[in-house]
C-alpha cells in the first residue's frame, strides 16, 4: 500500500523523510519495520538513521495504537482547569503512561494540544467523541463505557460516528 507513496517524491531525496514518514504512518497508524525498511532504501539512508529522527519526533509512533485512543488536552485553557489530573487518573487506571498501549491492545493514552474545544475545558477525546468539563471522579466511567467497544478503523468511518459532546 505504501509503495503508492513513493510514487509522489524523488528517490535519494533526503528532504522527502518526514513527509514519507507521516504519509506511511497515516496509512498503518505507526511505522512498520519493513516500512522504514523501504523508507531508508527509497532515501538513500540507514535504516538506523530512519529509526533516529522516527524516535526524534514524537509525532512518529513505533508501535501498533490500542483498539481506542484517548487524547488529553494539555492547551492552555485545559491546563488551568488541571488537565493534568485528568491525565494522572488515567495513567493510574490504564496503568500506562502517556505515548503508551495497554497490554491488551485496548487502549492508547496521548498528549495533544489544543483541539479547538477550550469552551469545554477541560477536555479528553476517545476515539472521535468530545468529554468537556470533567473531572477525575468520570475518568473510570469513560473507560468502562470504551472497555468492549471495537475501534474505529479509518478516517471515513470515524467521519461517520456521530461525535458527541458531553457538558
Ligand atoms: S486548550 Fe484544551 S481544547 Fe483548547
Amino acid at each position: 500500500m505504501h509503495n503508492e507513496i513513493f510514487l509522489r517524491y524523488n528517490k535519494n531525496d533526503k528532504s522527502a523523510l518526514i513527509p514519507l514518514l507521516q504519509e506511511v504512518q497515516d496509512v498503518y497508524g505507526y511505522l512498520p519495520e519493513d516500512a522504514i525498511n523501504e523508507v531508508a532504501e527509497f532515501v538513500g539512508s540507514s535504516v538506523a538513521r530512519i529509526y533516529g529522527v522516527a524516535t526524534f519526533y514524537n509525532m512518529f509512533r513505533m508501535t501498533p495504537l490500542g483498539a481506542n485512543v484517548i487524547k488529553v488536552c494539555r492547551g492552555t485553557a485545559c491546563h488551568v482547569k488541571n488537565s493534568a489530573n485528568l491525565l494522572f487518573a488515567l495513567e493510574d487506571s490504564l496503568k500506562i503512561k502517556a505515548g503508551q498501549t495497554t497490554r491488551d491492545k485496548k487502549f492508547t493514552l496521548e498528549l495533544v494540544n489544543c483541539i479547538g474545544a477550550c469552551s469545554i475545558a477541560p477536555v479528553i477525546t476517545v476515539n472521535e467523541e468530545y468529554y468537556g468539563r470533567i473531572g477525575v471522579k468520570d475518568i473510570p466511567s469513560i473507560i468502562k463505557k470504551y472497555q468492549g467497544k471495537p475501534k474505529v478503523e479509518s478516517k471515513d468511518e470515524a467521519a461517520n460516528q456521530k461525535q458527541e459532546v458531553v457538558l
